[in-house]
């Protein structure tokens, strides 16, 4: 069971806005894209009981690590981890079938990983959401081209040091992204650090 200091702070202040938007008491089905630790698909299996949660990694050791949360917490609301890179077609995520979700979400993957998993993430959950599916990011983003405050400057660059695909997105360009894949922006939540969550709505067909 691996655990990072960044996903104990922020699992609260997350599961705040998803209680908000997806705690109505009744049974929706979830994918969580690239779970990390583990750490926070056990907190919101815990507090939204109504939610059964996918968890799922790109990364085979945080697989390991979502598989012993379960393991120890013994929820009944959580499935094991599947494999699921995202910069790939959702058909080969794991057998999630088409227009079988009700909600997405994704914590941190859209900065640390190359645009293609960006693009993929929202081609793929234009997929397999059902009409008027939500998806939910959590992270640092760039708003109209600039990034603020200074702290959230200097991790961009840390991070595009680090690796030149890497660093913040640009809130526009993630809503014309989805947008190409039928869904829109509903909602963007302040969140504490400078963090946002953004609440993408699938569009139903007319
Ligand atoms: C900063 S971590 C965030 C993990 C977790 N969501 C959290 O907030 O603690 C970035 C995650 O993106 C995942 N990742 C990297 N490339 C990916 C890909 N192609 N598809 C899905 N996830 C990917 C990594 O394995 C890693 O777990």
């Amino acid at each position: 069971m691996l655990s990072a200091a960044a996903a104990e702070r922020n699992k609260e202040p997350i599961v705040s806005v998803l209680r908000e938007s997806a705690g109505t008491g009744r049974a929706l089905q979830a994918l969580e894209v690239s779970s990390g630790t583990g750490q926070h698909v056990t907190h919101f299996a815990q507090a939204l009981r109504n939610i059964t949660w996918q968890p799922s990694e790109f990364d085979p050791q945080s697989i390991d690590s979502i598989d012993a949360y379960r393991a120890h917490y013994q929820l009944s609301n959580v499935k094991p981890a599947i494999h699921l890179d995202a910069s790939l077609p959702h058909q080969t995520w794991g057998g999630i079938q088409p227009e079988s979700l009700d909600l997405v979400v994704n914590i941190n993957m859209i900065h640390i990983s190359p645009m293609s998993c960006t693009e993929g993430l929202f081609k793929g959950v234009g997929e397999v959401l059902k009409p008027q599916g939500l998806l939910l990011t959590y992270g640092p983003y760039a708003v109209n081209g600039q990034i603020t405050p200074q702290s959230n400057v200097d991790f961009d660059c840390s991070l595009r040091q680090r690796n030149p695909k890497w660093g913040l997105r640009d809130i526009s360009l993630l809503s014309s992204l989805a947008q190409q894949s039928g869904l829109f922006l509903e909602k963007i939540v302040d969140m504490p650090a400078n963090n946002k969550c953004l609440l993408f709505r699938k569009e139903s067909l007319v």
